[in-house]
């Protein structure tokens, strides 16, 4: 149950700190000439981080001349493949929460409803690995692409001795590297759910519904038995069902209703 309340919750983690992002950097370009310096230049980005598409212009320290100039990279299928599981992670939880608290009947119906679950559960799961690992690498692509630093590399004007490159401000990346630990939190929390979804389906109590089946029959026809007519009839199913295995002998010899029963015929 603790899936029910804490899946879309994370996945509503996931996608908003990672889709609702914008930040930017700050550098300053000091010319020898102090009327050719711009000491605030504004680079802004925001996902989905199509970097090579984000364009500035800085002054070359040579007369009025600026130089444009683009970030490198494009995290942009990383960052739209991790937001999109997210949100279909958030729409499927909320349904499946839905379905299970309201529907619980239709849930059940010929096992349909865990089956799917199960299934869904683990290709979500899957995609949660794949999405944050590949999300991870963008972020890391991201953080080297907007490091000030190598900003400064771009720049003509920089590669003068004497015309002074600074850096006023890095982006703040804390919410993205809240995102990628939410994504992976949320592989924690869909793959651990795999075990839950799979006991719903009930494959996993098959082979011991085998053994415990037959002690079922018993008692009932055991309830059933001296009463109608009927009971005689479905005593050959007890029959057949006694030599299925050493456990159901057992169970005859120890209980005393069957065996006086078979006793009776
Ligand atoms: C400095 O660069 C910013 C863009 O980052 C621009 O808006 C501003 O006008 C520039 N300032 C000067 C003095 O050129
Ligand atoms: C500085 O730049 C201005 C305008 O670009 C120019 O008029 C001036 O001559 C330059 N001064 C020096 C020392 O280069």
């Amino acid at each position: 149950m603790c899936m029910v309340i804490f899946a879309p919750l994370f996945a509503i983690f996931a996608f908003a700190t990672c889709g609702g992002y914008s930040g930017g950097l700050r550098l300053s370009v000091d010319c020898v000439n102090k009327t050719e310096s711009n000491l605030s230049i504004d680079i802004a980005f925001a996902y989905p981080f199509r970097l090579h598409q984000v364009t500035f212009e800085v002054p070359t320290c040579e007369g009025k001349e600026r130089q444009k100039l683009a970030l490198t990279g494009d995290s942009s299928s990383s960052a739209e493949f991790f937001v999109t599981v997210a949100v279909f992670a958030f729409l499927y939880s909320l349904a499946a929460t839905v379905v299970y608290i309201f529907f619980q009947n239709k849930y059940r119906e010929n096992n349909r409803g865990p089956l799917i679950d199960f299934v869904v559960t683990v290709v979500f799961s899957f995609l949660w690995l794949v999405g944050s690992s590949a999300w991870a690498k963008g972020l890391s692509d991201v953080k080297v692409a907007t490091d000030p630093k190598e900003v400064l590399l771009l720049m003509s004007a920089c590669k003068q001795p004497s015309n002074k490159c600074m850096a006023v401000h890095s982006p703040v990346m804390s919410s993205l590297n809240t995102s990628v630990v939410f994504g992976f939190l949320n592989f924690i929390l869909w793959a651990g759910n795999i075990w839950f979804v799979f006991k719903e389906t009930g494959w996993h109590s098959s082979g011991q519904r085998y053994l415990s089946d037959p002690m079922e029959k018993h008692s009932s026809n055991y309830n059933h038995g001296g009463y109608n007519q009927d009971s005689y009839g479905s005593s050959g199913g007890y029959g057949q069902q006694a030599s299925l295995g050493p456990s159901s002998d057992e169970f005859g010899q120890q209980s005393s209703g069957p065996a006086s029963f078979t006793n009776q015929i």
